[in-house]
């Protein structure tokens, strides 16, 4: 097996990361090095990420982040074989000063540039972990997307549902702001629920159980209706957060799960032939515990494996960046420093209203 040692670099959001990956296809990957830079203490006062905020910090932060991720892993930039980073999609000046940056340190080295999509970086994190192979069908959650997809190759994706509104991590966010919990939103929903009753409240359940061809994916998601629900459960007063928290968690779990469902079916009416059908669960809100515990039953009743890689690679890193763009280098792919970020880049073009906010 050819290996490749590749730098990683991300900044679409409000992690400042670089990391160092070696390995081949189709996986698993060794972690050499993952150095990253949460900028939450700076976006907390304002209930979420200030994009201005953000880019400034990436600006300030990056370049020690990457002599950090180097020193770390013990290998000087030369002797990478590619530099990758994530060109989108995210908020455009962060993601221009990682871009920038990487374009700067491929020409100075000589190596080949790489541009990734941050979504195909959390989409084959479970290669890089446990080299799970192709075909896989995809639950991507996360504070920007929430999509369930089948993942054929490293630039093959088949969109069996995503949110007609919200992103599960968004509503989160949303209602830890409504509670008075402190940003980011979704591990403190969590760590609340635990203390909970999830049936004090009753809350709607979006789309369960519809599956018809009213939908245009018939594994689409809505958040927006239990959002609102929370809204004027709060504002009838004398809420309990911790209820309120495991309720609201209660109603997003029977959400995921049912339409979760209905992609097990999809995806194997569309690959029969696949005899370890995986699950896997990527992005932020794959970090939550209950959620995970609830999915791997799922799977398990329904003779699927289920692969959720560790939180600290769920959420935003460069180690995700580092692996997708080793895996589109060992394809023989590189990319001209010409080209530009984007702030939108779905997964599957075929289908591209709704599909990013
Ligand atoms: O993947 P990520 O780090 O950034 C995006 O690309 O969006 O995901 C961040 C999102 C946030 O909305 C955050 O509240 C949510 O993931 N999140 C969680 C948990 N940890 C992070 N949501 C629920 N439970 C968690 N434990
Ligand atoms: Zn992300």
């Amino acid at each position: 097996m050819h290996t490749f040692t590749v730098l990683g670099i991300e900044t679409s959001c409000d992690e400042t990361a670089a990391a160092v990956v070696r390995g081949g296809l189709p996986g698993p990957g060794e972690i050499l090095s993952n150095a990253l830079f949460s900028q939450t203490e700076a976006h907390a006062p304002y209930g979420g990420v200030v994009p201005e905020i953000a880019s400034r910090a990436h600006l300030e932060i990056l370049d020690g982040m990457i002599e950090k991720a180097l020193a770390d892993a013990k290998i000087p930039l030369e002797k990478m074989d590619a530099i990758a980073v994530t060109a989108g999609p995210g908020l455009i000046g962060g993601v221009m000063v990682g871009l920038t940056t990487a374009k700067a340190l491929a020409l100075a080295v000589g190596k080949p540039l790489i541009a990734v999509n941050h979504l195909v970086g959390h989409a084959l994190t479970a290669r890089l972990t446990d080299g799970v192979a192709f075909p896989f069908l995809l639950l991507l959650v996360s504070g920007g997307h929430c999509q369930l997809l089948a993942v054929e190759g490293p630039d093959a994706f088949r969109l069996y549902g995503t949110t007609q509104d919200d992103a599960a991590g968004e509503a989160y966010d949303k209602v830890a702001k409504l509670l008075g919990l402190a940003y980011p939103g979704g591990p403190n929903v969590e760590k609340a629920a635990e203390h909970g009753n999830p049936k004090r409240y009753a809350l709607p359940r979006p789309l369960l159980g519809r599956n018809s061809s009213a939908l245009k994916n018939s594994a689409d998601f809505s958040f927006s209706g239990l959002k609102t629900a929370m809204r004027q459960l709060v504002l009838t007063g004398g809420v309990d957060v911790n209820d309120a928290c495991a309720s609201f968690q209660a109603a997003v779990i029977d959400i995921l799960r049912d339409r979760t469902a209905n992609a097990l079916a999809l995806f194997q009416r569309d690959f029969p032939d696949v005899e370890n059908p995986t699950l896997v669960v990527a992005g932020g809100v794959a970090a939550n515990i209950a959620i995970g515990s609830a999915l791997t039953q799922l799977a398990l009743r329904h003779d699927f494996q289920i692969r959720i890689p560790p939180p600290r690679l769920c959420t935003d890193n460069a180690v995700m960046i580092a692996w997708a763009g080793l895996e589109k280098l060992a394809g023989g792919a590189s990319d001209p420093v010409s080209i530009g970020p984007r702030a939108r880049w779905p997964l599957d073009p075929r289908s591209m209203e709704g599909m990013q906010k």
